[in-house]
């Protein structure tokens, strides 16, 4: 069997190893891969969003099945032009990706399907939406309505933030295309969680349930990121919230977009936010999270490969994959400058040959070897060490132990990932999604 991932990140680093150690000993491609990735895969040099460029390697290499990381591909049709072809591939098509690539999209079909989310508006002119943010009252949030790395959001404390935000996008062009629609949106307070789910379009299945932490500093301070450390399970998401979100979350997401004609064959990662007086999403993403992939993979006891086909047959009803009843661990190691300019190019000490100690796994995000061999930084964010533990105290306490003997100039890594779960446990509440 032959297996290509689409992806050169952490996410897709802990893709290709959870697929190269399947029972079905595939051979594993990745493109564009990572000189990391070529530890476990064959990477061939072909850019993620290079569709006819993958297509024509899949089908020279007669490529079984395709499994895309990111999300930029799925929202450029990936799934359509492989589809076409009888390119078997895993992910959303484009329809399907619009639950990532446009907010205005997902939070229509939210309301209709009645999920809870926060209350919003949809705007292209600004001064409707300046005057729509004073309605609404401060805090508040508004989003680019398309893809923008991550950075598309910005929570403004007052009228002022929000007029600049608003002007940024719609007028001033930032976030390009991404930003000629905003939507203005509800200001959440509660805690954040990352509720993947596979679906063959009729069934959900839950994946296990995890954590980002989005801000750069301890403590949940300063700027957003693309996440700088995960774990799973987490304990907010009791079995209590857990049947909630498959009930009023994913169930009903699955039947709106069924209803809309979209065959989504894919992940549905539901951002939530959960406070006491319940939970709604914050957005959609239509792929594994990074890192919470990493942290999640971890944990897999059983095929991801069987979930995978699963999925595309659309018998999902039939599987139930295998979790470890541990706590994983992923602890982000990121490049000086991120999330803003980053420098790259730092030589990285302490990594091994295999880039893991005995008791972690280091899965690359943006690293390279350089002429004599050493890794060096090629990203903003580097490296993911991930560890396990009974509890998430232990798989924190490895973690850190094994970044204790890794750097590089200018490193930068949050010491409190797992925090909430490390002071849930000490008040002895523990959690098995
Ligand atoms: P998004 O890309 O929509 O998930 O937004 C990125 C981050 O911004 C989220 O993980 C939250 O931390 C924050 N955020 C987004 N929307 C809201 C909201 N309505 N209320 C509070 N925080 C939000
Ligand atoms: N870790 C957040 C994301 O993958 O979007």
């Amino acid at each position: 069997m032959k297996v290509l991932v689409v992806g050169s990140g952490g996410r897709e680093h802990a893709l290709a190893w959870k697929i190269a150690g399947d029972p079905r000993a595939p051979q594993v491609f990745a493109a564009p891969g990572s000189d990391a990735i070529a530890a476990v895969a064959r990477c061939v040099a072909i850019e993620a969003t290079d569709i006819a460029g993958l297509v024509a390697f899949a089908e020279r290499e007669s490529i079984d099945l395709t499994v895309v990381g990111p999300e930029a591909p799925l929202a450029a049709g990936i799934v359509d032009e492989f589809r076409a072809r009888g390119l078997r591939i895993f992910g959303p098509d484009r329809a399907g990706a619009q639950l990532e690539a446009s907010k205005a999209f997902t939070k229509r079909l939210l309301v209709d399907a009645g999920v809870p989310t926060a209350a919003y508006g949809e705007f292209t002119e600004a001064a409707a939406a300046r005057a729509f943010a004073r309605e609404l009252g401060f805090p508040l949030v508004v989003k680019a309505d398309g893809l923008a790395a991550g950075k598309g959001v910005v929570i403004c404390a007052d009228a002022a933030e929000a007029d600049r935000a608003i002007d940024e996008m719609l007028e001033g062009g930032a976030f390009g295309e991404a930003g000629r629609r905003i939507v203005v949106e509800e200001f959440l307070v509660g805690e954040e969680a990352s509720f993947m789910a596979i679906t063959d379009g009729r069934t959900a299945l839950a994946l296990a349930t995890s954590q980002d932490h989005k801000r750069i500093l301890d403590g949940d301070q300063g700027p957003n990121t693309g996440g700088m450390g995960a774990y799973s399970p987490a304990p907010v998401v009791t079995d209590a919230i857990h049947d909630e979100v498959m009930r009023r979350v994913i169930r009903p997401t699955v039947a709106a977009l069924a209803a809309r004609g979209i065959d989504f064959r894919g992940v549905l990662y539901a951002g939530l936010m959960i406070s006491e007086s319940g939970i709604k999403v914050l957005e959609y993403n239509v792929r594994f999270g990074d890192p919470e992939c990493q942290a999640i993979m971890l944990r897999l006891r059983s095929s991801l490969l069987d979930l995978i086909d699963a999925a595309i047959d659309r018998r999902l009803d039939e599987v139930r994959p295998q979790w470890d009843s541990a706590t994983s661990l992923c602890v982000v190691m990121a490049a000086p400058g991120y999330p803003g300019e980053v420098r790259k190019g730092d030589v990285i000490e302490g990594l091994d040959e295999r880039g893991a100690s005995a008791d972690a796994l280091v899965f690359h995000s943006g690293t390279r070897r350089d002429a004599a061999g050493h890794w060096v930084t090629s990203g903003g964010r580097v490296l993911g060490v991930c560890a396990s533990g009974a509890r998430a105290a232990d798989a924190a306490a490895r973690a850190y132990g094994a970044i204790a003997g890794i750097s590089w100039n200018g490193v930068q890594f949050r010491r409190d990932i797992a925090w909430r779960a490390i002071e849930r446990e000490r008040d002895g509440l523990r959690s098995s999604n």
